[in-house]
Order: structure tokens, then sequence, then C-alpha cells
């Protein structure tokens, strides 16, 4: 079944058509990379999907319902959960108060959202750090919060904004690891914006392309590494940065 279905989507800034006519779906449990380079329109995808910036034109369906300009907290509520790429503080909060926050998306009941942040925190092995302020924490273990957060609100579709930015080589493989294994414990359908191909490219069953607002490709990781286009727009930037070291 498909949860989410996006149709002719346009979103444009002054100037600037950052999603131009999007269209493309994303089937129940599917993990999904989105890739493309900085400034092809990822990251507005993502906040128009999940209400934080209203589409000009198009339509986004969530198991079938439109939801197309819905704001935050409700497609938060409707089982729709991101990251961001940037993760900022709460304030003065612990580690364990930021993941309670998630949970009173569904509930007001304290000690229900305590119990289920107790129960995200060990499975993001987060313990250690519960008490701590975000700030505190090494990059790595912000990305975990983040992540943890998001999966507090309990949603069907999970997206991640390139939570492997930053994080060493063994970090990545940890985050990796990390990704599938809520995808199976939550049964998540997970929607991820990546720039390390190692992580993307390894986790996803299929994968969008972006460049310059428009999608230039679809297709298994590896159907995608060989299209001529993206290597173009993307791939081919990359190995060279690669090999420039
Ligand atoms: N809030 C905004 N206001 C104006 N322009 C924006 C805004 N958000 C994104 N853009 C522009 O839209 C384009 C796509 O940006 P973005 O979606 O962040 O790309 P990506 O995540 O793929 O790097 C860029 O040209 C960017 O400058
Ligand atoms: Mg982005």
């Amino acid at each position: 079944m498909k949860i989410l279905q996006v149709n002719n989507l346009v979103k444009r800034f002054e100037g600037v058509v950052a999603n131009n006519n999007i269209t493309f779906s994303i089937e129940e449990n599917e993990i999904v990379g989105l890739i493309g380079p900085n400034g092809a329109g990822k990251t507005t995808l993502f906040n128009c999907i999940a209400g934080y910036h209203k589409p000009d034109k198009g339509k986004i369906f969530f198991n079938g319902k439109d939801i197309t300009g819905w704001p935050p907290y409700q497609t938060n509520v409707e089982g729709i959960a991101r990251t961001f790429q940037v993760i900022e503080s709460g304030g003065d909060m612990s580690v364990k108060e930021e993941i309670m926050v998630g949970g009173f998306c569904r509930t007001s009941n304290r000690y229900l959202a305590m119990k289920e942040a107790v129960e995200i925190i060990e499975f993001m092995k987060l313990q250690d750090v519960q008490d701590m302020k975000l700030t505190e924490l090494p990059v790595a273990q912000q990305k975990r919060v983040g992540l943890a957060r998001a999966l507090a609100t309990k949603p069907q579709l999970f997206m991640l904004d390139e939570v492997a930015a930053g994080l060493t080589p063994s970090e990545i493989e940890e985050m990796k690891e990390l990704i599938v294994n809520i995808q199976k414990k939550w049964n998540l359908t997970i929607f991820i914006i990546e720039h390390v191909m190692q992580l993307v490219m390894g986790i996803s069953a299929r994968v969008i392309v972006l460049d310059g607002g428009v999608k230039i490709a679809e297709g298994t990781p590896d159907e995608v590494a060989h299209n001529e286009e993206v290597i173009k727009a993307y791939l081919g930037e990359r190995y060279a940065k690669v090999r420039k070291g």
C-alpha cells in the first residue's frame, strides 16, 4: 500500500523554483533515499510534506488522505515525523525531557510520555547521557537525540535529513545499522536525505534524485549509480571531490 503520494509538487521562493513539478510515491515499510547536490530542493520537499512550507501547487496524500498544506503539528499527529539538518535544543531541558516532548504530541499523560521516552532512550543507547543537555553532547549523540525526539511522536513515516553529516566512518556504520533497526522495531517507512553514499545506497530499496528542483531519476541504488544524468549532476562531482581529498 502507498503511504505517501506526491503529485506535481511546486514550491517557489522569490526567483527560485525549489521544487519543480515533483511526482513520486513511497510504499509502506520501504526505505527510500533522496539525493542530489546542495540546493537541489531536498529539504524543501521534506518541509512541504511535513507542513513547514505550503506548496504553491500539487497535492500530498498520506495514507490516501489529502494533507496538502497541513501544519507540522497536524502532519505529526497524523503520523509523519522528521529530523532536522541542524539539531536545535528546546532550551534548558535534559535529553530525557527533550525526548518526552515528542510524546506530548499524542498524549498529555506525563507518565505515559515518560515510559515511552525510557523505551526509546534504551533502544538508542542514550541512558548515560539522558540527564545531560543536548548542547553538552558530541555530534553523534546529538544526532541520536534528534532521531529519538522524532521517534517519540510514534511516526509511521519517518523522514531523516542528513543524519550522518559530521560523523566519523565508524559512527556512520553505527548510524546505518541503527536506522535499519529502527525501521524493523517500529515497522516504519523511512525517507532519508543523505550525502553519505555508503549509508543511503546501502539501506535504500529505491533512490530519488533531485537536481535544480527537478526529479531527474528514480530507481534502485544500482540503477541510479549508473544513470548518466545523475553522475553528471551529482555523483561525478562527489567522486571528483573524493579524489581531490
Ligand atoms: N526558506 C527559504 N527561503 C528562500 N529560499 C529558500 C528557502 N529554503 C530553501 N530555499 C532555496 O531553495 C533551494 C533549495 O534548497 P533546499 O531545499 O534547502 O536544498 P537541499 O536541501 O537539496 O540542499 C535553494 O536555492 C535554497 O536557497
Ligand atoms: Mg538540505
